[in-house]
């Protein structure tokens, strides 16, 4: 697959850090003209208490309203099992449409599974607006993007390019934090291996912008870094470092990981494209298998 890049297109990317989840999300904006993106927005979740709010998705709200933008795009770069989205809180007051990798269709049929949906729960990613292949190009405003398929992760995983950024993800993390898991349902350290190859065979002048970073030996945040940064530095990736030997360290490691502490409704809400699950008599509700994941 060759990948339509065009470094020549700088957008602005605005990074907005959630410290309750160690999430980025970004806020991408066309060089010529008032469209933008959102890439993977927080909806903040007290789990105890079985509460939700909405602040990190306001102060997102309020900036593309401040700055005037139109908001097109809402993009998933994975159903993720850390945090959960706040897409349709966003859509909702500003519009755009929500997408994410075609491959939701698995990742669907496998939690809802797990969490025993029913035949109420469509496993056909039509929660989503759009549901991307590898290369769909799509457009914000009049500068083009597109998505990369990216497994490993995830099976729905996608890297988003938009001009001389890509949105990674859980493929990659800053050259010292190395690399996302791979023991989810689905997930495979050697599939991930060659989506982060695919990444690093983008231009090295590319920007790379983070989904996760927890500040690795106590420095501070980061979330920006480049192909040519990774090849070099990237703890896990870096210096050429052989497929097998990916895969042996990667599994030892995801081995001693404990689960995100908010998988659970973290899958049940972003497997809908963040619509929080009802119950028969149509009240929010989230359920917990017990020994199931
Ligand atoms: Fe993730």
């Amino acid at each position: 697959m060759t990948y339509p890049v065009q470094m020549n297109v700088t957008p602005e990317v605005q990074a907005f850090f959630d410290a309750a989840t160690h999430t980025i999300s970004y806020i991408v904006k066309d060089p010529s003209s008032p469209a933008c993106a959102v890439v993977d927005s927080v909806m903040d979740i007290d789990y105890a208490a079985g509460r939700i709010t909405f602040d990190h998705a306001d102060m997102l709200i309020q900036q593309i309203t401040k700055q005037g933008l139109r908001l097109e795009w809402i993009i998933e770069t994975h159903v993720h099992a850390d945090h959960l989205s706040a897409a349709p809180y966003i859509q909702a007051r500003l519009g755009g449409k929500i997408g994410v990798g075609a491959k939701i269709t698995v990742v669907q049929d496998t939690f809802g599974k797990v969490f025993n949906e029913g035949t109420a729960f469509q496993r056909d990613g039509s929660q989503f607006d759009a549901l991307f292949e590898d290369g769909d190009i799509y457009h914000i405003g009049n500068m083009q993007a597109f998505a990369m398929y990216t497994p490993g992760h995830t099976p729905a995983c996608m890297v988003h390019v938009m001009g001389d950024a890509a949105f990674v993800g859980d493929t990659l993390f800053m050259p010292d934090g190395g690399s996302a898991r791979a023991d989810f349902p689905g997930g495979d350290a050697g599939v991930l291996y060659d989506s982060i190859q695919k990444v690093l065979a983008l231009p090295e002048a590319m920007r790379l912008f983070m989904c996760h970073d927890y500040g690795p030996g106590g420095r501070d945040i980061q979330w920006e870094t480049t192909v040519a940064e990774e090849k070099a530095h990237n703890i896990h990736v870096g210096h050429g470092i052989s497929r097998e030997d990916f895969i042996r360290f990667r599994t030892e490691r995801d081995a001693q990981l404990d689960m995100p502490k908010l998988i659970i409704p973290s899958l049940q809400v972003n497997m809908r494209a963040g619509e929080v699950p009802t119950d028969p008599d149509g009240r929010p509700m989230l359920k917990v298998p017990i020994n199931g994941l």
